[in-house]
């Protein structure tokens, strides 16, 4: 076994040569950075007004191929708006899967909705039509006031699923699940920023979705998300919430609603804009890397985790199936030992503490993942051509 665990560190270490630790995903400035952020200073322009967000915002929404993009302070809040923005009420249910990062359920929780979690599928580790399907069938029953969990009592109003390290959940399925129950769809996209299902971006399927700019995603702005939507009425509620719900005034603070102050400030908006010019290249260096990936655990015999069907992904983070939790475990404590840094999935949102409450079913294909999960270095790799600045 540790020789399979050497070969890999070795590879790994000849992909990134520079870099001890070998970090799972460092940002990348390779770019306008420093000029942008420079001028952001020299103009004072340095909080949530300011030409760079609405910059940022254009460049994301011609990428994306959508109406609207309004940016965030970070993913999460922009989950929670987005669903406050819909119309999501108190103590509604909204499908989602139990293999996320905790940000999607603490969200819902948020905006003081309940999510329910179903399990995902092997073949895109995202949100599975089959489960969702299982759920309505056996807990749900449709009412004059909508469909209710028989269980909690609690109304269903909502799916929303998540592609996992960025690779496109079986959408068009799902949409169709939200189209038989009159479910809205909404998409946990944090991860997916160049991702697509049938040649759509990932995030442009349903009422609205979310990305993430943290530092460890495809693209940074340090801290940010963004809310997509084709949605005219609910990207003017999403703007506005964001920015405190003040009444366009040349001078008087009136507040028509209680206010978030969530607008992504436009600092980290000018890392953003430098960050999307080049975007095309950080893909394609990616890819590339996924493929070296997908050569060298074919030949060990170790399953890499490659793109779905019909779907391109951004390969954001590299995934290894390990035969075993045993296995997984040895794997991660030896990689880290010797500054390769590599990690689990995340523990599962069934067993986790503060979402007790919520309403869960059987998620076999979520905890056989999470026992062999493992996420390998994916930064953008450096080279001559493309010099850290
Ligand atoms: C699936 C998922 N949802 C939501 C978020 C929240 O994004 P942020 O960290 O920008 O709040 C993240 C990323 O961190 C994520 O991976």
């Amino acid at each position: 076994m540790n020789d399979k665990f050497s070969k890999i560190i070795r590879f790994i270490k000849e992909l990134y040569p520079d870099e001890n630790p070998v970090p799972l995903h460092a940002p990348r400035f390779m770019g306008n950075e420093k000029k942008y952020l420079n001028d952001c200073i020299d103009s004072t322009f340095v909080s949530y007004v300011g030409k760079y967000v609405t910059e940022f915002e254009e460049k994301i929404k011609n990428f994306a191929n959508i109406k609207h993009a309004i940016a965030m302070v970070n993913g999460t809040a922009a989950i929670q708006i987005m669903l406050i923005a819909a119309g999501i009420k108190k103590d509604e249910e909204i499908i989602t899967q139990s293999l996320t990062f905790a940000a999607t359920a603490a969200a819902i929780r948020h905006a003081s909705a309940y999510p329910v979690f179903v399990d995902v599928d092997k073949s895109t580790l995202g949100l599975s039509p089959e489960s969702c399907e299982i759920f309505l069938k056996k807990y749900t029953k449709k009412t004059k006031n909508g469909l209710i969990n028989k269980v909690t009592k609690r109304k269903i109003v909502a799916i929303m699923p998540m592609h996992t390290f960025g690779h496109p959940v079986n959408i068009n399925e799902i949409k169709q699940i939200c189209e038989k129950y009159g479910l809205i769809l909404f998409e946990d996209a944090a991860e997916s920023l160049g991702s697509y299902y049938n040649n759509n971006h990932t995030g442009s399927f349903g009422k609205a979705s979310v990305l993430s700019f943290n530092g460890n995603k495809t693209i940074t702005t340090g801290g940010g998300g963004m809310i997509l939507t084709n949605d005219d009425d609910l990207a003017e509620k999403a703007r506005h919430l964001s920015t405190t719900a003040k009444l366009k005034h040349p001078w008087a603070f009136i507040h028509d609603a209680i206010g978030y102050n969530y607008r992504l400030p436009n600092i980290n908006a000018a890392i953003g804009c430098s960050q999307m010019e080049y975007l095309a290249y950080i893909l394609q260096n990616k890819r590339e890397t996924a493929l070296l990936y997908d050569k060298f655990f074919s030949e060990i015999n170790i399953t890499f985790f490659k793109e779905p069907k019909n779907a391109i992904s951004n390969y954001w983070l590299n995934t290894i199936l390990l035969n075993s939790q045993d296995e997984r475990d040895a794997f991660l404590k030896y990689s880290n030992d010797l500054a390769v840094q590599t990690r689990p999935a995340w523990t599962l949102m069934t067993y986790l503490k503060p979402y007790s409450d919520c309403f869960r079913i059987d998620v076999p294909n979520a905890k056989w993942l999470e026992e062999r999960i493992v996420n390998i270095p994916s930064s953008v790799r450096i080279n001559n051509e493309n010099q850290k600045r």
